[in-house]
């Protein structure tokens, strides 16, 4: 049964060996790439290149909903994340992975619910999920905690928006992190993230700042690592069945009897 999901971030575009293609439709249209389904360590992955296989869809474009939904209908339930990012701390260097307990949202135009016929408020106080997070910390060389400040792009920060994330103490900043984990939230998925830091951004940076030619060859370099990690992480993942609190997601609120909790 497949129940692990990967949304692959810039530069990771496959990952599963013998995988087979399986067509989902969802209610918000076709997700970037149709999930491919193959095995890990065990475990039955599926695997959706977010920005597509050809990176055709730049952050702010990236059909979100479908992505989490079409991961959702192959029955997956935990949700593994990586995104590239940029520093906002002088000791989390290139090459470091962070596993963010936090999200600032600062994106803006992406739909942000599954939802829009019925009010679905879905708490977000501890948006990731605790056994995602756990089983990447006891497994890999990681930062075990961060704030990831999403941006919407497609540019990167100017200095002084840079400085400021770094003033607010955020760790980390990218452009796909969120609505993702809401949106995985409000089909109580559980969601993890492992940020892939990819430069220092424009405030630490003295000189031209980031470029997107720096962050695609530091995440090119970093993607045998990350695959590895995941490699590690997916035979260690609970079962689909555990009762997790991103299963509770939507108790007591009007979308309840909408999904099944496993
Ligand atoms: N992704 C990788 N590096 C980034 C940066 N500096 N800002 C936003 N997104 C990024």
């Amino acid at each position: 049964m497949v129940d692990i999901g990967v949304l692959g971030g810039s530069g990771f575009y496959s990952f599963l060996a013998d995988a087979r293609r399986v067509d989902v439709s969802t209610p918000f249209g076709p997700p970037s790439e149709p999930p491919v389904v193959g095995e890990v360590a065990g475990r039955e992955v599926a695997f959706i290149p977010r920005h597509g296989a050809d990176h055709r869809f730049p952050a702010h474009r990236v059909n979100y909903r479908a992505n989490l939904w079409a991961l959702r209908e192959l029955g997956v339930r935990q949700v593994l994340a990586p995104c590239a990012v940029g520093s906002l701390k002088l000791d989390l260097i290139p090459g470091t992975f962070v596993v963010p307990d936090q999200y600032v949202d600062r994106t803006w135009g992406r739909p942000q619910t599954v939802y829009d016929d019925i009010a679905v408020h879905t708490a977000a106080a501890d948006p990731y999920c605790p056994a995602g997070r756990d089983t990447i910390i006891a497994t890999g060389n990681v930062v075990p905690a961060g704030t990831m400040v999403v941006i919407n792009g497609p540019r990167f920060s100017t200095r002084a928006e840079s400085l400021w994330h770094a003033a607010q103490g955020w760790s980390v900043v990218g452009m796909t992190g969120a609505p993702e984990a809401a949106l995985a939230r409000e089909l109580a998925l559980c969601y993890t993230s492992l940020a892939v830091v990819t430069d220092h951004d424009a405030g630490l940076q003295q000189g031209e700042g980031v470029t997107e030619a720096e962050v695609y060859k530091v995440f090119a370099h970093s993607i045998d690592r990350v695959k590895a990690l995941l490699t590690e992480v997916i035979p260690q993942l609970p079962a689909a069945d555990i009762d997790c609190s991103c299963h509770h997601a939507l108790d007591g609120t009007a979308a309840e009897s909408t999904l099944s909790r496993t």
